[in-house]
């Protein structure tokens, strides 16, 4: 008996995602970005996005099959991004899977963001880990989950209280002068810089605030001290070394963002960290959690960038895997819920 053969469609920000997969293995991951588009704003236009994705949702879906080299009628099911994310552009998504699981009468999974997120990784390391910590940081969320079952969802145990990793590193740049989406331009520009040049704020790590915000994280107040520095800098005549603030803000976040996951991990005597979503990608972020965690006898796993940041494989992988598990699929009122945990 084969693995099932499923399409993902991803719409909850700006990238139409459409992937196909069979089991474990990944057969197309086929995105159009409207980021371009939203460029010009410094940040996501939810009208912008939805139209994109409608303009973009039926030559995805046929440029994902002409790659995996398969038909829509030999899928075994579809598999759509049902929340969290915003609204007109979840339900493009909602509304095109539903179609095409009406069209070809195969079963409709809709399924969580974030445990896509979590799921996408089997495509490249095999079965998950479970349970296991998953932390998940991008533009819109930064949150440590631990996975006991990825198919019955996951369990935050912390979130952002304000800005998310990854619109901390489009605000960083964009106050150097970088342009947006900033993280993958601070990463480049903080390999020439010095991560101890200046001492940024860990947000949320003094004893105090640990008692009530273990697991959460803060990253407007880092922001705000960059913001400060550069003024300074400014106002004194002196000239900004854009690699050593890049680094050293890289380094507070990163140092943040690992010290409390493995905090979590060895709470809930989990050995495996799952890291995901667009900051995934940040070279500085992969080093020290390998580092940190090899110390501590931890493992950590992380899909390569490409899966990291949004996609539609990772639907596809998470539906397959509800199929392989024989979960009950989605009734065909199956709701876009932007405010889905
Ligand atoms: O997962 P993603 O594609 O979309 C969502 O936000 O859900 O993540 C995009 C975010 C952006 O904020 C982008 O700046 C950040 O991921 N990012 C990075 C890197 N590559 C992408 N941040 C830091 N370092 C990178 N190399
Ligand atoms: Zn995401």
């Amino acid at each position: 008996t084969d693995a099932p053969l499923v399409l993902g469609i991803e719409t909850s920000c700006d990238e139409t995602g459409v992937g196909i997969v069979r089991g474990h293995t990944l057969l197309a991951d086929a995105v159009a970005s409207s980021v371009d588009e939203h460029a010009r704003f410094g940040g996501v236009v939810p009208e912008v996005a939805s139209r994109a994705h409608l303009e973009a949702m039926v030559p995805t879906i046929e440029r994902a099959c002409e790659t995996a080299g398969v038909a829509l009628t030999d899928l075994d099911g579809i598999a759509v991004t049902s929340g969290p994310g915003l609204a007109g552009a979840l339900l493009v998504g909602v509304a095109s899977a539903k179609a095409l699981s009406i069209a070809l009468g195969k079963p409709l999974y809709g399924v969580n963001h974030l445990a896509a997120h979590v799921a996408v990784d089997q495509l490249e390391h095999g079965p998950l880990p479970e349970p296991c910590l998953a932390m998940l940081v991008s533009g819109g969320h930064s949150s440590l989950l631990l996975v006991e079952d990825v198919t019955t969802g996951v369990d935050p145990l912390g979130a952002t209280i304000d800005d998310a990793a990854g619109e901390a590193f489009d605000k960083v740049a964009r106050l150097l002068g970088l342009p947006f989406p900033g993280g993958p331009h601070i990463d480049r520009a903080a390999a020439s810089g010095n991560a101890v040049a200046i001492d940024f704020p860990r947000g949320l790590t003094s004893r105090r605030d640990l008692e009530r915000h273990r697991f959460d994280f803060s990253f407007s107040g880092l922001k705000t001290a960059v913001a400060r520095w550069v003024e300074t800098q400014q106002r004194a005549g002196a000239t900004i070394d854009v690699a050593d603030v890049a680094a050293s803000f890289q380094e507070a976040v990163c140092d943040v963002l690992t010290r409390k996951a493995l905090d979590a991990a060895a709470t809930h005597g989990v050995e495996d960290i799952l890291i995901g979503g667009g900051v995934a990608a940040n070279s500085r972020l992969r080093a020290m959690a390998v580092e940190r965690a090899a110390a501590k006898g931890l493992r950590v796993r992380v899909p390569r960038p490409g899966l990291c940041t949004d996609n539609g494989a990772m639907v596809a992988a998470l539906g397959a895997e509800l199929m392989q598990r024989g979960r009950a699929p989605s009734a065909l009122d199956l709701p876009a819920d932007s405010s889905q945990p």
